[in-house]
């Protein structure tokens, strides 16, 4: 699991690697190393809290192995991110805390980046100890209020397309809302209708997001947006992802109760 996980990890760096061609030969090289390490941290972020959810759905208690190390590695792409953002600004570390603190989208994502390096400093079994177990948890359950600061720090910056924050978003939301859900019944045996119903309802709020966000930023009628969504020629929408990779975690979740049976469902 480990292995797997620290491969995943090295992926971007092997893509990057690649591509390093069009990425020096680019406008802005340094520009666009620093979009690749936001990015991924942003994805590993996602991951780390994709692995509760994923376990109990897949039977596959092995998985939280993986867990602190796709959290230690999206700080690891986070540090590169704001390193790679300080050579942008020449090291001049005066010129670059007075960046941060004059654009909204840089406070956000600097308290972002605190609260990820406060999880990451804490995340040992020490620590943990050290912590107890109660507060630790507490204090781990900040990477929900950090997930939410980096995908807003993440629409802020994004210019023009917003399709791919929308289904970063959706996703982050059908993982939040399984966690309520969860919480809500008293469960952690959600049931593949709880979670079939889980992945429309998210769907259709990413539609709906997705729509009143254009529609303010471009002066038109969300119900406008909404009639394209039949368009797939013009690409296919966020919402739409969100639906697939709800129905197919659902879909998971089938085979594996049938498999398994509902009482090998992991608990913890
Ligand atoms: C002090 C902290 C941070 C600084 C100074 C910073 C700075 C930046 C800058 C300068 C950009 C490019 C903006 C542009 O080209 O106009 C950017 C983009 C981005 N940042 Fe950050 N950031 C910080 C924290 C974070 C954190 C904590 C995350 C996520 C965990 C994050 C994720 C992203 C993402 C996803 C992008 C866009 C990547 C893309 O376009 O694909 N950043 N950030």
């Amino acid at each position: 699991m480990r292995i797997g996980a620290l491969a995943l990890l090295l992926l971007p760096i092997a893509k990057a690697l690649y591509d390093a061609g069009d990425i020096v030969h680019g406008a802005r090289p340094l520009n666009d190393v620093i979009h690749r390490a936001g990015f991924w941290a942003l994805v590993f972020l996602g991951l780390t809290l994709a692995v509760t959810p994923l376990r109990r759905i897949a039977r596959y208690g092995n998985l939280i192995d993986a867990r602190r190390m796709l959290g230690v590695g999206a700080f690891c792409y986070i540090a590169t991110h704001l390193t790679l953002f300080f050579a942008d600004q020449m090291f001049d570390l005066g010129k670059a805390a007075h960046e941060i603190s004059h654009r909204v989208y840089l406070i956000i994502g600097a308290t972002a980046w605190l609260g990820l390096a406060v999880l990451t400093a804490t995340s040992t079994d020490g620590m943990a100890r050290r912590l107890g177990g109660l507060r630790w948890r507490r204090l781990h359950q900040a990477i929900y209020v950090i997930g939410l600061l980096a995908l807003i720090h993440y629409f802020q910056q994004t210019k023009a397309d917003v399709s791919v924050p929308t289904f970063a978003a959706g996703l982050f939301t059908w993982l939040m809302a399984y966690r309520l859900l969860a919480w809500w019944q008293d469960t952690t045996e959600l049931t593949t209708a709880s979670l079939l119903t889980l992945s429309v309802v998210v769907s259709l709020l990413t539609f709906a997001g997705e729509a009143i966000g254009i529609g303010i930023a471009f002066h038109v009628s969300p119900l406008r947006v909404l009639d394209t969504i039949f368009d797939f020629g013009a690409g296919i929408r966020p919402g739409w992802l969100v639906l697939a990779a709800g129905i197919s975690v659902a879909a998971l979740d089938f085979v594996r109760a049938r498999w398994n049976g509902r009482s090998a469902r992991v608990t913890a």
